[in-house]
Parts: structure tokens; C-alpha cells; sequence
């Protein structure tokens, strides 16, 4: 039986269970999937060591779990409705029995063009139901899916192909998102010129723009699945062979291939979807991610259809073609759970009232966040306006190297406080440590995040780069496994996460290296040196605020700033556009040459009164002159 918690009081015996015998708790929830071999061993590995292994042994594809178990009870039930860019768009609905079709039709496609197990293929598409076959089918014959958010530039793309290596590149001829056209293809070919190991493109029409044509290397999607087969016998996968490669920024260097496993993401994202949003037989849930996110991998694909459950797939954004979109959607298909980003409630509560008013929302019963802290203003707006003061908010917070939820209420059974994550499900046990590794006991306290105990959808690696996976995660606390965020444990034992306590940022959600904006300034001819810093924004929850040393004055402030944010759109994306700039003589150094952050956060949040201590610089007098130039 799926374990189905329900009552708080169930919530806390199946907690002590876990953290009693925390291998039967996994065993059990493993059990209730469809194997084709039995694992021999439960679990082995550790933090310490970094070989963290689960259901090894074991012998699955998850597409039989998600797809072919389903077929025979509700193989005619919706797994996904399409709603296009635009509403008056082509919508359509997928049952589970064509979504399998649609699977093994492109699954055979793939076999065709050469693509094997262990293979690694690249996908950046628009958000429609042809990403989710895409991943599907990977999964079905064991290749490793790398899917790229359809907003990162042909540079982003190109750098994330050849790390990995992938073989094929599918994406569209373009996308709209909004108003605005993304010409894929173009991008794609930009990206192709430097990425040798791509024999093949599959190109999804969408747009129906001129393209450029590669023969021999491209291909249509139409034409290829229109011979294909609807049979496919899934490929056998060990339970520890990789599902997919996700890529996303750390504090240094470049982007890192997170890299999940099948067995143990597959146990970890189905118990958390089940738990945390209490989703029941005809309701219809919708996550408003993009699959180029885990958010998407986990609660759009993967957690939503192991459990058999109707999901949405969105294309479009939340104010397009108005600021009423969102709730539009959830009117037209009596959405009943709904989970977003704080930056898009912030966004949106910032419109009149009447684009949420104009709609029927009392279809709703469960909303959720995920991405970042939100503050208490939007959670009650979300709660009082959009909830109508009566459904439990999810406040979901976890990680691309989680792989799935870690700290959450869950949905109408456990309590929940605004701006608190509030508690670990069953099965995780967060752990406090001081900037001196050691661990913080009792409640009322705060510091850095930690997991004590692997746990089924943690990250196994970083493809091709596991000691960079061991000096990030392993080594900071030995023995646990390393957040990255500060959070705080009030007085009940809740957990409220205060964001990164290292150089990433958290900008509308997305996260972003301060090392990788950095890298990209640098490329400006004019710029000899730069320090990327964020700063609260009201909307995005974090700004980007870049200090920067030039050769020479610019002698036009605008038009260098306009160039320097064309530069970041060309070599991240538009995502990762400085919001604020500031040319200054020097930055603020220790000694030994480190850049002292703290001062430029504190500088680019107009906190100049609580700068600190400058003694310790190279040169205090640079801070005077950045706070001259600031006020
Ligand atoms: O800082 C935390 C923040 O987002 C980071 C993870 O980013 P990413 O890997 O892109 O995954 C985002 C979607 C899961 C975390 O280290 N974060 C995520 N959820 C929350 C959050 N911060 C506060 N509250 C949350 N609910």
C-alpha cells in the first residue's frame, strides 16, 4: 500500500517510524512500485564518502511506472491538458494511453536514429506536450535527458552539450512566450557550430518561421513519428543507471550537471507529490514551472504521473495576454491545486484585484510555493485572495540536487505558519550547524542547512566532475550533506529558510552563479574587473546589482550598460541581465585579494549604515568612494 498520510497524528508516528528504522521506511515505500528485478540491497553509501547508492540491484524503467501501469485502470483518464501561449490557441488534452502511445512511437524514434542506453540527449523546447515525450522516451530506451530551459542563449546551450556530450538535440523551429518569439532553431544552429558530438537534430514544429535546414543532420519531428510504431518494450535499467542530467549554477565556475538516478528519484519524487499535495482521483493539479527546472522534472513529469494524476501543461506567462491569465487557467479547468513561484504572486498582487475577481476560483482546494523565501505580505494575499481563506498553503522548499521536496507542510494535514517551510517529511531530518561544523541543538536557533541521512532523490554526482560533488556537498560538514542555505528552527521545531549563505542567487526564482555573471561582464572589452552582488527586489525577490572597474570612463553610462546587458543576455540569458550597475575605481579586497561581498550587499541594499568593519581592507577608502557614488 502507497503510504497516504492524513492526519497530523499519522504525520508524527510515520516520522518516528522513518527515523527509527529508516531503511524498512524506504524499503516499504519502494515496494509498492513495479520492478522487473528486486533490489538486493536497500541502501549503501554515505555523505562521507560521497557513493551514495539506492535499490541497487534493482531493475525498472520508470516509464512502465509512470505510463504501462497506469494503462489497464485508467489508461482513458487525462494525464495532461495543453493550454497554449495564447487562449485562443490549440488546446488539447492527453489521456495515459496516448501519452504511452505518444512515448513509444518517439521512443522508437530515437532507437532509429542510433540513440542507446547511457546516450545523453539535449532537449530545448517550448513548454508543450512534446517536451514531456521527449523526456519520456529517453527514459523508455535508458537515454540520459539533459533538458535546457528554452531562455538560455546559444552559448548556455552550447556549454551544456558538450559537457555532457549529447548525441541529439531535439527543439522547435521557435517559441512565443508571452509576446515575445524565441527562435529556437536559430539558437540551436548558433550552438551547434561548436558541438561535435550532435549527429542529429529533431526539430517540433511550433511557430512555422523559415528555418535553416542542415541535411542529413535535421530531421522533423512529424514526419519521423509518422511511420514510428506505437509498441515499444521499455529498455531495462539498473535502479542506479542515470535518468537525467540537470544542469544548474553554483557559486564558482560553470553550471554543474546534477546528475538523478532512476530508482531513487522515482521512489523519492512519487511518496513526496503524494504527501505534500494530497491530490485526489479527479482532481486537477497544476504546476506553473518550466520543465527546464526541476520543478517541472519532479512535479510536472515524473511525481504527478507516477501517481496517476491529471496535470497541466502550461506554455504561456502569468500576465499574458493580461495580468488575469493564471486565473483564468484555474477558472476554465477547475484547477484544484495550484503551485507556483513567489515572484509570480508578488508580481501579480501587485495588478488590480479585478484580474483576480473577474474569475471563479472556488474550484481550488490546495495551493503550493516553491523556489524561495516568500515574505508575509504575499503569502496572504496568495492565502485570503486567491485561496479564498480556506486552502493550505504548501510552502515547498528543496533543491535540483534534492531531486524532490524535502521541507513542506502537507496539504491540509500538517500545520502551516507563513514564510516557514514548517517540517521534514518523513524520511529527512535537517540538522543546524554553526559556521564551526558544529551541530546547533534545541529550537529558537538558526544556521547553515544540513541533511543528515541520504535519502532515495539526492543528486549522485556532478556529470563528469565528482570531486567538485564532494567538495560542495560532502566536505563543508563531514558527515552531512551541505544546503547551501541559511534557515532558521523556531521555538515549535518550524524551519524557515533565510536563502543562500554562499554566491548563488536566487533571482525570481532562478537560481544563478555570481561567478557566472561575473565571467560574462568580464567579456566586455571595457571591463577589467567585476563583483556581482544581489539586493532585495520587490518583485523578484532578489536583484542583481553589478560593481564594476573599467579601463577607461565610460563616456556614455547608458549605452555602456545597455551593452553590458546585451552581453550577459547573449552569453547566459536574458535571466541573468544585471538590474543595477555601478562603474567604480576599485573593489573592496582583503589582503589576500577576496573580494569582501559583504560590503557590496550591504552597498547595493542602501544599508550604508551597517557596513561594518573596513579595517581588514587593502584599500578602505574604495568603500567611501562607492558610497559616494551610490548616494
Ligand atoms: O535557496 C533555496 C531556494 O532555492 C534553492 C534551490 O534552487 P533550485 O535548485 O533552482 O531549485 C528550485 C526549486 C526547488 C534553495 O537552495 N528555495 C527553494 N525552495 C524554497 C527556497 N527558499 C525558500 N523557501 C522555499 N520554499
Amino acid at each position: 500500500m502507497w503510504l497516504n498520510i492524513k492526519t497530523y497524528d499519522q504525520y508524527k508516528d510515520v516520522y518516528r517510524e522513518s527515523r527509527e528504522n529508516r531503511l524498512d521506511f524506504w524499503e516499504h515505500e519502494a515496494g509498492t512500485y513495479y520492478w522487473r528485478k528486486r533490489w538486493d540491497k536497500v541502501h549503501s553509501g554515505s555523505f562521507k564518502k560521497g557513493d551514495i547508492k539506492w535499490f541497487e540491484g534493482g531493475k525498472l524503467n520508470v516509464t512502465e511506472n509512470a505510463l504501462d501501469r497506469h494503462l489497464n485502470t485508467i489508461g482513458s483518464k487525462t494525464a495532461f491538458i495543453f493550454e497554449p501561449n495564447h487562449p485562443d490557441s490549440f488546446r488539447r488534452t492527453i489521456t495515459y494511453r496516448q501519452l504511452h502511445e505518444d512515448v513509444c512511437r518517439f521512443a522508437n524514434v530515437l532507437e532509429s536514429k542510433g540513440i542507446q542506453k547511457g546516450d545523453r540527449v539535449c532537449i530545448y523546447m517550448a513548454m508543450t506536450p512534446e517536451l514531456v515525450i521527449s523526456a519520456l522516451a529517453c527514459a523508455r530506451i535508458g537515454a540520459v535527458h539533459s533538458i535546457v530551459f528554452a531562455g538560455f542563449s546559444a552559448q548556455s546551450l552550447a556549454e551544456r552539450i558538450q559537457d555532457c556530450d549529447a548525441k541529439m538535440l531535439i527543439t522547435n523551429d521557435g517559441l512565443r512566450r508571452g509576446d515575445k518569439h524565441v527562435p529556437l532553431k536559430d539558437i540551436s544552429d548558433e550552438a551547434l557550430q561548436n558541438c561535435p558530438s550532435v549527429d542529429h537534430v529533431i526539430v517540433c514544429q511550433r511557430t512555422n518561421r523559415d528555418i535553416e535546414w542542415v541535411e542529413g543532420r535535421d530531421e522533423w519531428w512529424h514526419l519521423l513519428i509518422r511511420n514510428a510504431s506505437k509498441h515499444h518494450e521499455a529498455v531495462e535499467m539498473d535502479a542506479e543507471d542515470p535518468l537525467f542530467i540537470l544542469y544548474t549554477s553554483g557559486s564558482t565556475g560553470k553550471p554543474k550537471g546534477q546528475m538523478h538516478t532512476c530508482g531513487g528519484y522515482m521512489v523519492y519524487t512519487s511518496y513526496t507529490f503524494r504527501n505534500v499535495f494530497q491530490v485526489a482521483e479527479n482532481d486537477i493539479y497544476w504546476c506553473t514551472a518550466d520543465a527546464g527546472w526541476i520543478t517541472g522534472h519532479s512535479y510536472i513529469i515524473y511525481g504527478p504521473l507516477f501517481n496517476g494524476a491529471t496535470g497541466i501543461i502550461f506554455e504561456g506567462t502569468p500576465t499574458y495576454p493580461d495580468p488575469g491569465r493564471f486565473w483564468e487557467v484555474v477558472d476554465k479547468y477547475k484547477v484544484t491545486h495550484f503551485y507556483t513561484a513567489p515572484t509570480a504572486i508578488r508580481a501579480l498582487m501587485k495588478e488590480d484585484l479585478s484580474y483576480v475577481k473577474k474569475y471563479d476560483l472556488s474550484s481550488l482546494k490546495v495551493l503550493g510555493t516553491v523556489g524561495e523565501p516568500i515574505n508575509e505580505e504575499a503569502w496572504h494575499w496568495y492565502h485570503d485572495q486567491i485561496g479564498n481563506g480556506n486552502c493550505p498553503i504548501v510552502d515547498t522548499w528543496w533543491q535540483t540536487e534534492t531531486g524532490g521536496i524535502m521541507i513542506s507542510a502537507l496539504a491540509g494535514v500538517t500545520p502551516e505558519k507563513p514564510g516557514f517551510a514548517t517540517l521534514p517529511l518523513p524520511g529527512i531530518e535537517p540538522a543546524l550547524l554553526d559556521e564551526n561544523g558544529k551541530l546547533i541543538e534545541g529550537n529558537g536557533v538558526e544556521g547553515n542547512l544540513c541533511i543528515k541521512h541520504p535519502w532515495p532523490g539526492i543528486t549522485r554526482s556532478i556529470w563528469g566532475d565528482h570531486d567538485r560533488y564532494l567538495e560542495t556537498y560532502m566536505k563543508p560538514y563531514k558527515g552531512y550533506y551541505f544546503t547551501g542555505d541559511g534557515c532558521k528552527r523556531d521555538e515549535n521545531g518550524f524551519y524557515r529558510i533565510t536563502g543562500r549563505v554562499d554566491d548563488v542567487l536566487n533571482v525570481s526564482g532562478h537560481r544563478l552563479g555570481t561567478a557566472e555573471i561575473e565571467n560574462a561582464i568580464d567579456e566586455h572589452d571595457n571591463v577589467v574587473e567585476s563583483a556581482v552582488v544581489g539586493y532585495p527586489h520587490d518583485v523578484k525577490g532578489q536583484g542583481i546589482y553589478a560593481f564594476m572597474i573599467c579601463e577607461d570612463e565610460p563616456n556614455n553610462g547608458e549605452t555602456f550598460e545597455k551593452e553590458v546587458r546585451d552581453l550577459v543576455t547573449k552569453i547566459i540569458g536574458p535571466i541573468a541581465k544585471p538590474d543595477k550597475m555601478m562603474v567604480v575605481p576599485g573593489l573592496p579586497k582583503t589582503r589576500s585579494g577576496k573580494i569582501m561581498r559583504r560590503i557590496l550587499r550591504s552597498i547595493a541594499a542602501n544599508d550604508l549604515e551597517n557596513i561594518g568593519d573596513t579595517s581588514t581592507l587593502l584599500d578602505p577608502a574604495v568603500v567611501e568612494e562607492i558610497k559616494s557614488r551610490q548616494a
